[in-house]
């Protein structure tokens, strides 16, 4: 178990405390950072959806302290979905699931199915856990961004990017660097099979072994709003050049076995699959602060999580 520090305490206690009056809390989970609302609270989640510029019909993640919340928000849980809750909760991976009666319109973006999560942060689940002991049910929280941009890892970022978006009663909870660095798997759970929405580090081979069905009959076709659907996403103001050589003046992000070429700025030289993940987002929001204009990425090979690094790469290079 984590001991917590004085100014972690202090920082979970005002945070707790600001979703309790309907505020909003920015705090870390293991895969990057959540713009935290109260999620039974409508004004709180409409502040999310304005200050991220999102459209209304985008659902958010509810994330919660433990799975027992999970029928508090779903109904018709099939097997394989608490088998997938038992085997990776706390952890990156979000189940959607058939939302149940009580569950309102406005944490769903009025779809019927809800997306779930218990992240696997300390501070994450101590701010969960004393949030569900004044009577919180979940905090919905989307990735820190505007819609359709980089999403932030670290504190730097958010502080120089997003906090002036926020107001003066919300909280900003300093949890370090995103461990993972690229947002959860999310599983939709309303089917005979699961359905992979979004690659994350939760890889389809694991998915696979933990419920023991298939996913092969499982395809994209699944009409709900997820960030899968979209072709564009994740995007800096630079552009993104996808494995083509780096010219003068370009920023350069690849494996370590990559040489930088002369003239051109490396914004990050990983030496695994885990590290590539782990900085590519403060990579580009750095691209963004140097003011360049060109990034050149050579995309990681393989499967697992670097398969859910090229759907992050391929939207964030789309034009
Ligand atoms: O790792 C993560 O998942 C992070 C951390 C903060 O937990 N959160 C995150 O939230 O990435 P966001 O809002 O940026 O992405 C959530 C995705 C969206 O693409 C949304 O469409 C999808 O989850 N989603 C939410 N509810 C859904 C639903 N009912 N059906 C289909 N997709 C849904
Ligand atoms: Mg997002």
């Amino acid at each position: 178990m984590k001991l917590f520090s004085k100014k972690e305490i202090d920082q979970v206690r005002l945070g707790v405390e600001a979703l309790c009056k309907g505020n909003l809390v920015v705090f870390p989970t293991e895969t990057v950072y959540g713009l935290g609302a109260d999620a039974l609270n409508p004004t709180a989640i409409s502040r999310v959806y304005q200050i991220k510029n999102r459209p209304k019909k985008h659902p958010l993640i509810v994330h919660l302290v433990s799975d027992q919340y999970l029928k508090e928000w779903a109904t018709h849980i099939p097997d394989y979905a608490f088998k997938l809750a038992d085997d990776f909760w706390p952890g990156p991976l979000t189940l959607i699931l058939e939302k149940n009666k009580a569950t309102k319109d406005f944490a769903t973006g009025s779809q019927n199915k809800v997306a779930l999560r218990v992240p696997n942060n300390p501070i994450a689940i101590d701010l969960l856990r004393e949030f569900s002991n004044r009577g919180g049910l979940g905090i919905a929280a989307p990735s820190v961004n505007r819609f359709g941009e980089v999403t932030a890892t670290t504190i730097e970022v958010i502080r120089n990017e997003f906090a002036q978006l926020l107001s003066n009663e919300d909280i900003i909870i300093d949890g370090g660097q995103s461990q993972i660095g690229i947002e959860s798997t999310i599983i939709d759970c309303t089917n005979e099979f699961p359905v992979v929405l979004r690659p994350g580090w939760v890889t389809t081979e694991m998915i696979q072994n933990s419920v023991g069905l298939s996913l092969d009959k499982s395809s994209f076709k699944i009409n709900t709003r997820h960030s899968g659907a979209f072709k564009s996403h994740y995007k800096p103001r630079a552009k993104v050049y996808l494995d083509v050589t780096p010219k003068q003046g370009y920023g350069f992000y690849a494996l370590s076995k990559f040489q930088t070429p002369s003239g051109v700025i490396r914004l990050g030289a990983p030496k695994s699959i885990e590290e590539y993940a782990h900085n590519l987002y403060l990579a580009l929001s750095d691209a963004d602060r140097l003011n360049i204009e060109i990034v050149s990425i050579f995309s990681p090979q393989g499967n697992g999580l670097a398969n859910a690094i090229r759907d992050r790469l391929n939207k964030a290079s789309n034009k």
